[in-house]
């Protein structure tokens, strides 16, 4: 088949599902046609070189409609490519079907921790009996994530010592270890694990924390309300349960000194609290990465109501330090674009950097930026000049909706 056919065939701009389902049909005539695609991502065969987002996606393709080990040596080679993305996707690829394990073991010697990870982890869904000696070989490793990888392979192919294994991580020094140890718990599943984990939130490192509360979510999900052992009682619901294991401290809430006592200024500020707590629910439920895409719409429909209400109420108070504070919106709404670009294109955005991104915004800009103005205008009040904004309120639409302020807010980890 010609290159530009291959190149239609397999779109970025077509769903995956498409092209996956039309390259099979063509496959049924033209069997070499994944060979024919392993050569254009390696270079071969055309003279126009791929983008990066057509290249994932031919691996995406060939990872559903090439059966066997053929490709394998072939995409090793981009195991080595200048992109991290094609470097982790191709790593998931060979792990699957590889049958040499003598060159998966050079490869897994030489390649980047994040890479062996996923060559690990895709041996996961490999029956190969020589897995097991990988997954002994890399439990472990110094790296936490193929040390983790490994040591749940390990769990899978049914070795005693794997959960020994795991309650024994949960103790090391290394809290980027102990974090593994906490996900490990969670990915098995064992309601045993629980009173480890109670005992893993309370863990000085944040990392620990949030994955042992994740795990902890998950295990009450497996075994549902009222069973097993625990703190569930009979009757109590999935949000119960989950509430039950969350420290009081966990979400972030509105509190009073965020105010800077102007009240349609004020509703806005909560609406984004809002959306820091939407994250950190969808983040607890596992459906963080889902919800990122969400976020970003509602903090772009954010910023365009709230930056300009909040700047013409300025202007019309002739605030000394508007132009900086301009600046100062102008940086947040590129971040935000900036991450909603990388969402789209399908990066690896974690929800940790996104919360990180958020907590900074409520710390740095609104109370510290926003209340120095709050400050100013309040100044100016007492010398006679309006405090409140004689402006319309911002439509309503372009503002996501505000959580109530609980009764008595606890001081929040931001
Ligand atoms: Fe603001
Ligand atoms: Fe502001």
């Amino acid at each position: 088949m010609r290159p530009e056919r291959i190149r239609a065939l397999c779109s970025p701009d077509e769903p995956l599902e498409h092209a996956v389902s039309r390259v099979s049909k063509a496959m049924a005539t033209e069997p070499l046609l994944d060979v024919q695609l392993a050569e254009l991502l390696l270079g071969r065969g055309s003279d126009a070189a791929l983008d990066q987002v057509t290249s994932l996606r031919i691996l995406e393709i060939l990872d559903r409609v090439s059966t066997g080990a053929r490709l394998v040596c072939a995409i090793g080679q981009l195991l080595g490519d200048a992109h991290p993305l094609i470097r982790s996707k191709a790593a998931m690829v060979i792990g699957r079907r590889t049958e040499n394990f003598d060159w998966l073991d050079a490869q897994l010697m030489s390649a980047e921790p994040r890479v062996r990870a996923n060559m690990i982890e895709a041996l996961w869904e490999n029956r190969a009996p020589e897995c097991l000696k990988v997954f002994m070989q890399y439990r472990d490793d110094v790296d936490s994530r193929v040390a983790g990888n490994a040591l749940y392979g390990v769990y899978l192919c049914g070795e005693a010592d794997a959960i020994p294994s795991v309650v024994r991580m949960a103790g090391d020094p290394d809290p980027k270890f102990r974090a593994t140890a906490a996900w490990l718990m969670g990915k098995i599943g064992q309601p045993e694990f629980a009173d480890v984990l109670r005992r893993m939130v309370k863990d000085e490192s944040r990392g620990v924390k949030g994955s042992a509360l994740k795990s902890l979510v998950r295990l009450n999900r497996v075994r549902g309300p009222g069973q097993g052992p625990g703190r569930s009682t009979a009757g109590g619901t999935a949000q119960t349960e989950r509430k039950s294991i969350v420290p009081d401290n966990y979400f972030v809430t509105w509190q009073t000194e965020y105010s800077v006592n102007i009240d349609a200024i004020d509703l806005q500020h909560q609406a984004f609290v809002s959306l820091i707590r939407q994250l950190q629910e969808a983040m607890l439920e596992g459906r963080g990465r889902v919800f990122l895409e969400t976020l970003m719409d509602r903090l772009v429909q954010y910023t365009n109501g709230h930056f300009p209400f909040e700047e013409n109420m300025l202007r019309e108070h002739g605030y000394e330090g508007l132009a900086e504070h301009i600046e100062q919106h102008q940086a947040l709404s590129n971040q935000v674009i900036e991450f909603q670009q990388r969402i789209h294109d399908g990066e690896a955005v974690s929800n940790a950097s996104v919360l990180l991104f958020l907590r900074n915004w409520l710390t740095d800009h609104i109370m510290q930026h926003d209340q120095k103005y709050a400050k100013a205008l309040k100044i100016a009040k007492q010398v006679g000049k309006p405090a409140a904004p004689a402006l319309p309120p911002p439509d309503p639409e372009s503002i996501p909706a505000a959580e109530p302020a609980p009764e008595s807010a606890p001081e929040q980890p931001v």
